[in-house]
C-alpha cells in the first residue's frame, strides 16, 4: 500500500508527536532515536526463530544476516542489549548445523554474497566482542572460527580459469549467476580477508585481500576513475554490468581501510581509500542536501526488496572506516551526522508514525516507503554517529581485547560440497539452549536462557 502525498501530509500533522526527534549532539538522543528505529525494524521485519528470519518472500535470507550485523552494532554503539539474545538465536539458525553459513534450506540458491553478508556480520561480532554463549562455543559456532571457515571455503572457490581470477556470484553451477563475477561477492571476500588480517595479524589473509582487490582493479570492474561496476561476465570479464550501488563502494572502502590499518598506514591503501571516498561522495551524495541517494533506483521508484537496505551498509562501513583509518574521521563523520538527521526526519511514516522512508533528500516527510531496508538504513546511519559524542564504536583485535576462538583451518562439516544426506543431517542440531554470558570477565554470568523450540523439520527445498 502506498499513501498519497496529501494523505501523508495529513498523517504527518496528526502523528507529528510521535516523530523521531534527533539531537545529533546528544548521545541520549541518538540512543533514543536508534532504539525506536530498531524496535520498528525488529517488530516489523525480523523473526529469528523462523527459517528465513525475515518476511519471505519479499525478503530473502541474506537480509537476516544483514539485520544481525545491524543489531550487533546497535548493541556496541548504544549499549542496549535488548536484542542480543535474538541475535544469538538468529546466528545459530544461520550457522548451524553445517558450521559454514550454508544452512540446507538456503544452500542451493545461496550466493557467495549471501554467505558473505552473514560472515561479515560474524567478523563484526568478533571485532566488537559480542557475547558468545557457552552452547555456541561448544558447537564450534564462535564468530571468528566461522568467519575463518567462510574465508577458507571462498578461497577454495577462487576461480582463475576465467577472468584471471575472482569469485563467481553463485556457488552452485546450476544457477544462472554462476557466469557472473559480481563486485559484492568479491568485495565482501576482500573485506573479510582484510578484516581477518587486521584482527588476527595473519598475513595469509592480507595476501588474499590484496590479490582480490588487485584483481578487481585489473579487470576494470573497479575502473581507474573509481567508477565501480556491479560486476562482469565470464569468460573474460570484458562485458560489465554498469550499475552503481552504494554497498559496492562501501565494502571496498571498508576493506581498504582494514588493509590500511593492517599495513600501519601504507600509501597504496590510503590512495585507494581517498579515491573510493571521493567517488562515493561524487556519485551518491546529493549535492543540494548532502543526502545519500541510491541513484540506480531511488528517484525512479524501482528499487527491489534488497536495494533499500544498501545505504545501511555504506553507512556501517563508513563508520568502520572512520575507526580503523582515523585520518578519515573528520571527513566522514559530518556526512554521517548530516544523513542521520535527514534520515530521522523521514521517520514519520505508517504504521505507527515512526516508520522511516527511503528518500532522505526530500525533507521532513515520509515518502510512503515502509520496509526492512528503510528501517535498517536509518538505524545504521543514526547509530554510526554515536562515536562522535560518546566513547563507543571501538573495534578490537586478537591481541587487544578480542576473545573469540580462532580456527584457521575450519572448513565446516561439508567442506563446501552439498550432500545433505551424507554430511548435513548427522549434524542437525537438536533443540538447544542459549545462555548469554557477560561480555567482560572470565566468570560466566548467565543473564538469560532461551529454549529454542521447533528447530528442524524445515526441509522444504527441492534439490
Ligand atoms: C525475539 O524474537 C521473537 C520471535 O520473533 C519475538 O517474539 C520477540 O519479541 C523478540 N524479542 C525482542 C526483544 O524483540
Ligand atoms: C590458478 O589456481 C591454482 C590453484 O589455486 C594455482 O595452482 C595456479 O597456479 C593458478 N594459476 C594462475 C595462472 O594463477
Ligand atoms: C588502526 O586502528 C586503531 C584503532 O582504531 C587506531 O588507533 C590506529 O591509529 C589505526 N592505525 C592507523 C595507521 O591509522
Ligand atoms: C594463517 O591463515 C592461514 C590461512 O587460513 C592458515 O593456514 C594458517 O594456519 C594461519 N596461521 C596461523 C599462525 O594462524
Amino acid at each position: 500500500m502506498r499513501f498519497s502525498r496529501s494523505l501523508v501530509s495529513g498523517l504527518l500533522l496528526v502523528r507529528g508527536a510521535t516523530a523521531i526527534d534527533l539531537n545529533i549532539d546528544s548521545y541520549d538522543s541518538i540512543k533514543t532515536a536508534a532504539k525506536q528505529v530498531a524496535k520498528d525494524l525488529a517488530s516489523g521485519f525480523w523473526d529469528p526463530y523462523s527459517v528465513h528470519g525475515v518476511p519471505y518472500p519479499t525478503y530473502y535470507w541474506w537480509l537476516h544476516g544483514a539485520i544481525l550485523g545491524g543489531m550487533v552494532d546497535y548493541w556496541a554503539l548504544t549499549g542496549d542489549s535488548t536484542y542480543n539474545s535474538n541475535v544469538t538465536v538468529g546466528w545459530l539458525r544461520g550457522v548451524s548445523p553445517s558450521l559454514d553459513l550454508q544452512p540446507d534450506e538456503q544452500s542451493f540458491s545461496e550466493g557467495n554474497d549471501d554467505q558473505g553478508f552473514w560472515s561479515i556480520m560474524a567478523m563484526d561480532a568478533t571485532e566488537r566482542v559480542f557475547p558468545e554463549t557457552e552452547a555456541q562455543k561448544e558447537m564450534g559456532a564462535g564468530f571468528l572460527e566461522i568467519t575463518q571457515t567462510v574465508q577458507n571455503l571462498q578461497a577454495s572457490r577462487w576461480d582463475n580459469e576465467t577472468c584471471g581470477g575472482g569469485l563467481r556470484w553463485q556457488i552452485n553451477i546450476a544457477n544462472t549467476g554462476y557466469s557472473y563475477k559480481n563486485t559484492i561477492s568479491n568485495g565482501l571476500f576482500f573485506q573479510q580477508s582484510a578484516r581477518l588480517a587486521r584482527y588476527t595479524g595473519n598475513a595469509t589473509y592480507a595476501d588474499w585481500a590484496e590479490k582480490t582487490y588487485k584483481w578487481l582493479r585489473a579487470t576494470k570492474i573497479v575502473r581507474d576513475d573509481f567508477y565501480i561496476n556491479d560486476g562482469a561476465f565470464v569468460p573474460d570479464c570484458k562485458k560489465f554490468s554498469e550499475q552503481r550501488w552504494t554497498y559496492n563502494y562501501g565494502t571496498l572502502l571498508a576493506g581498504c581501510a582494514a588493509m590500511y590499518n593492517f599495513t600501519n598506514g601504507d600509501d597504496y591503501w590510503k590512495t585507494q581509500i581517498d579515491s573510493i571516498l571521493a567517488a562515493t561522495y561524487a556519485t551518491f551524495f546529493d549535492s543540494a542536501t548532502g543526502a545519500i541517494k541510491e541513484i540506480q533506483c531511488q528517484d525512479s521508484d524501482t528499487c527491489n526488496a534488497d536495494q533499500p537496505s544498501f545505504k545501511a551498509y555504506l553507512s556501517r562501513w563508513m563508520g568502520y572506516t572512520a575507526q580503523v583509518a582515523p585520518y578519515t574521521y573528520n571527513d566522514i563523520m559530518p556526512r554521517l551526522r548530516k544523513n542521520a538527521q535527514l534520515a530521522a526526519a523521514t521517520c514519520v511514516g505508517q504504521p505507527g508514525g515512526t516508520a522511516c522512508g527511503l528518500k532522505w533528500n526530500v525533507g521532513a516527510t515520509w515518502d510512503g516507503k515502509y520496509g526492512l531496508g528503510e528501517q535498517l538504513s536509518a538505524l545504521e546511519v543514526i547509530q554510526n554517529t554515536a562515536p562522535f559524542v560518546a566513547p563507543v564504536g571501538y573495534v578490537f583485535s586478537a591481541n587487544n581485547g578480542g576473545t573469540s576462538k580462532s580456527n584457521p583451518g575450519g572448513m565446516g562439516t561439508r567442506a563446501g560440497i552439498h550432500d545433505r544426506f551424507a554430511q548435513y543431517l548427522p549434524y542437525r542440531l537438536p533443540t538447544y539452549n542459549i545462555q548469554l554470558a557477560d561480555r567482560v570477565g572470565a566468570a560466566i554470568i548467565t543473564i538469560i536462557i532461551i529454549v529454542v523450540l521447533g528447530f528442524g523439520a524445515r526441509f522444504t527445498m527441492i534439490h
